[in-house]
């Protein structure tokens, strides 16, 4: 006999001895009826909310502004509903989404490689892509090295999980991503929330607070993605240095956007990437593919490569994913004017939304203006006759934002043009002021317990 079959025996023993003692076991479980346990998803905490939400549409007859189909490529353009509209609700910023040499780099890929990698890089071995494209972030950043992950938001969760604990804190700007707070708690680190771009409140909570944690992790975002304002980077890394800590920017909506070759934050501040400690960014959004990376010191990369659950355990980038994003790299260096285009569009469409009144928040116009109209039906009746005059903006309401923030949420492409920029502020002016009839006549007052469109974003909204 084997040893296997020795220690299968064993184990079946000792499975069959352990049954006949619960068996014997007087139960201390309680037996009363099941009915006393919640097993009902509709008691799920925010359900209710989402069945009022859809009863307030269903009676105003105003459809459901999410999960829009988008029937081709949704870029400058799309088809939604056999119509084509004026899009501005694609991450597509440099337009690569649609670029020839990026698709056929995807088909290359899958044509070498086939459509997966069917298993972790760590147990089941990479291909030549996952390594060319880790070079490629890297450089991007001037950073010793890089790692890819097949989300953006696992990047954040997986990445903080790993490099922190509960003697360490996390202090991060209120309006940063879901997937750093998420981060935070997996690791159960402390967490520590500053006001919006307020690096004077940041500085006081650390004067406060360092000496309590062993290491102390700062993030915030290069590009805001709800507001589309930028921090300054350069107080950051003062303080990161004063106060000994790592600094973390996330540049999912700064890279191909800030900076006059789209290399980001620290380029649009005109900094030495070095600087920053922590660089994530995703592969969605300007190169058009799908992953997310953290870029920085070798040790770093090394630790994750062996340490992050979402690394070790998890599959490989897809080849086509892979392949995709570095062409379009290689697009955003060659075809600079791209960039330049969207910095003009996004320029150019904040200017002409301030000159007709319209209230655009603390955007700088980098790629993301919002338009804040304050009350959350508001800003979904307007998304539903926007549409209906041919352009496609989503709301954004709360809880995504507070209470009273609700907005209008235009992302700026290199592809679009003046026109369309001209003639969406336009339609935007004449369906505020007929919504703003419409909800009066239906007795809505507008603004949600009569306070201004465009209040501060509370803290923690995001959570
Ligand atoms: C700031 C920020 N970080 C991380 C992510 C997650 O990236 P992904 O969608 O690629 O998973 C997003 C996505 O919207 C984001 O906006």
């Amino acid at each position: 006999m084997t040893m296997h079959n020795n220690t299968a025996q064993l184990d079946a023993a000792a499975r069959a001895a352990l049954l006949a003692r619960m068996r014997e076991r007087p139960t201390d479980i309680d037996a009363s009826p099941r009915r006393s346990y919640d097993t009902s998803f509709e008691t799920l905490p925010g359900y209710d909310e989402l069945l009022l939400v859809r009863a307030t549409g269903d009676a105003l007859g105003i459809a459901n502004p999410f999960f829009r189909p988008h029937e081709g490529r949704a870029g400058a353009l799309t088809r939604i509903d056999g119509r084509e509209v004026i899009n501005f609700a694609s991450y597509d910023y440099l337009g690569l989404n649609s670029h020839p040499q990026v698709q056929r780099a995807a088909q290359e890929a899958i044509e070498l490689y086939g459509t997966s990698v069917s298993a972790s890089r760590l147990v089941a071995g990479e291909r030549p892509l996952h390594r060319a494209l880790e070079a490629r972030l890297a450089s991007l950043h001037r950073a010793e090295d890089a790692i890819v992950f097949v989300s953006g938001h696992a990047a954040n969760v997986t990445t903080l999980g790993t490099i922190l604990g509960a003697e360490d804190a996390v202090f991060h700007d209120a309006l940063i991503h879901n997937s750093i707070i998420v981060g935070a708690e997996l690791a159960r680190a402390a967490r520590r929330s500053f006001p919006h771009n307020d690096l004077d409140a940041l500085e006081r909570m650390l004067t406060t607070e360092r000496q309590r944690y062993r290491r102390a992790l700062i993030v915030v975002e290069g590009l805001y993605s709800m507001d589309g304002d930028v921090p300054d980077l350069a107080r950051l890394v003062e303080l990161k240095q004063r106060f000994g800590g790592w600094l973390m920017v996330d540049e999912a909506h700064g890279i191909g956007v800030l900076g006059a070759g789209g290399r980001g934050v620290a380029e649009h501040a005109g900094l030495d990437p070095a600087c920053v400690d922590i660089w994530m960014g995703t592969l969605s959004k300007s190169l058009a593919s799908c992953g997310g990376y953290i870029a920085g010191q070798q040790a770093l990369i090394d630790y994750l490569k062996v340490s992050a659950p979402g690394f070790v355990y998890s599959v490989g980038l897809p080849p086509a994913a892979a392949g995709a994003a570095l062409a379009a790299l290689d697009a955003m260096e060659r075809e600079g004017e791209r960039v330049a285009a969207l910095q003009a569009n996004a320029r150019h469409f904040l200017e002409a939304a301030q000159a007709a009144g319209l209230a655009t928040g603390t955007a700088e116009g980098h790629a993301i203006v919002p338009i804040m109209v304050g009350d959350s039906l508001m800003a979904v009746l307007l998304s539903e006759r926007l549409l209906a005059r041919g352009v496609n903006v989503l709301p954004i309401i709360h809880p995504a934002v507070p209470h009273r923030s609700a907005r209008l949420r235009f992302f700026l492409t290199a592809a679009h043009t003046a026109e369309q920029l001209d003639e969406t502020v336009r339609l935007l002016v004449e369906e505020i002021d007929e919504s703003s009839r419409s909800l009066a006549a239906l007795g809505f007052g507008g603004e949600e317990d009569g306070e201004e469109a465009g209040a501060t974003p509370a803290s923690e909204w995001r959570k």
